[in-house]
């Protein structure tokens, strides 16, 4: 791995060489992908969660790429954890960040199951991660970026359609949607732009490994017949718009949500849904 800075006609595009860069959940999964594609446009990196090894393993990645890395294993439900990050984050910057990316997050399967049978601390588990300590991240983020910054919320696709079998992570996701629009508007005066992306189904290590809802094969492939681009994602299909999102390239955006799902316009809750209640009539249980 390399620094790729764009040139274009001479001028070098989406240069982050001057920023300083905080990945939550930045250790594996979609957070490593956006992690390593910031590194690549030159930012140096912060890399946050909750388990050490992939912090460790991501911070080798990033420093042979060429930039500066730190670890800092934090629990991003954790005022004191977040408080922290924030205050090792600043140091490494030199006094300031300028940009946030709120990863971390998702839903564990003891989450799953439908809205009739839903228990508070399925909601809890769920809405708080994703969106109560998502909107204090960003705001402890924001409160440190006196110079201006880019934050950029980590969202869904089930952030803008039903979400059977997880209902509790799509309202969280919408609520992201929304908080994003508002906070760039509050914060626009102050140089921080706010935006979120929302991929579509992105095969992570998790999935590999034989868990989460993308686990059966058959899913799988069901998924793909709804994509026009006939793949699911990557990790690295994330982190380029990201990257362009953090750069100055993009200093009149603002508010956006941008879907990133292969051109997928069917809900893919509904075939969650779907994959769930009829797994025997179409013998792919
Ligand atoms: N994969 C998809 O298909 C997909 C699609 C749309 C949106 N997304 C969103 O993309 C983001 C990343 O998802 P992913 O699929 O890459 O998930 P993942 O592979 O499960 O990784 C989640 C990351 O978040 C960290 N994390 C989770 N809870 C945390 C907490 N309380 N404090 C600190 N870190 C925490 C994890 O690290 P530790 O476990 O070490 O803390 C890990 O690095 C999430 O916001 C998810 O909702 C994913």
């Amino acid at each position: 791995m390399q620094l790729r800075i764009g040139v274009w006609d001479g001028a070098v595009m989406f240069d982050l060489r001057s920023k300083t860069a905080v990945v939550t959940g930045g250790g594996r999964g979609i957070g490593r992908g956006i992690a390593r594609a910031l590194a690549q446009a030159g930012a140096d990196v912060v890399v946050s969660g909750r388990s050490l090894p992939p912090l460790e393993d991501a911070v080798k990645e990033l420093e042979a790429i060429g930039v500066r890395a730190l670890m800092v294993p934090a629990d991003i439900t954790s005022r004191a954890d977040l408080d922290a990050l924030v205050a090792a984050a600043l140091a490494f910057g030199g006094g300031s960040i300028e940009v946030w990316v709120n990863n971390a997050g998702s839903a564990s399967s003891s989450d799953v199951g439908p809205l009739i049978d839903m228990t508070e601390a399925q909601w809890d588990a769920v809405v708080d991660t994703n969106l109560k300590w998502t909107f204090f991240a960003a705001q402890a983020a924001a409160r440190v970026m006196a110079r201006g910054g880019s934050i950029i919320n980590i969202s869904s696709r089930s952030g803008s359609q039903p979400n059977p079998m997880t209902g509790q992570y799509g309202a969280a996701k919408a609520g992201v949607e929304n908080l994003t629009a508002t906070m760039a508007v509050e914060w626009g005066h102050r140089g921080i732009r706010v935006n979120a992306v929302a991929p579509g189904v992105v095969l992570t290590e998790t999935h590999a490994a034989g868990a989460g809802s993308m686990s059966s094969p058959a899913r799988r492939r069901r998924q793909v017949e709804t994509i026009p681009l006939q793949r699911l994602g990557t990790v690295d299909d994330i982190g380029p718009l990201c990257v362009y999102l953090a750069s100055d390239e993009a200093s009149w955006t603002t508010g956006s949500v941008i879907q990133v799902t292969g051109g997928s316009r069917i809900p893919v809750g509904l075939l969650s849904y779907l994959h769930r209640v009829a797994p025997q009539e179409e013998g792919t249980a």
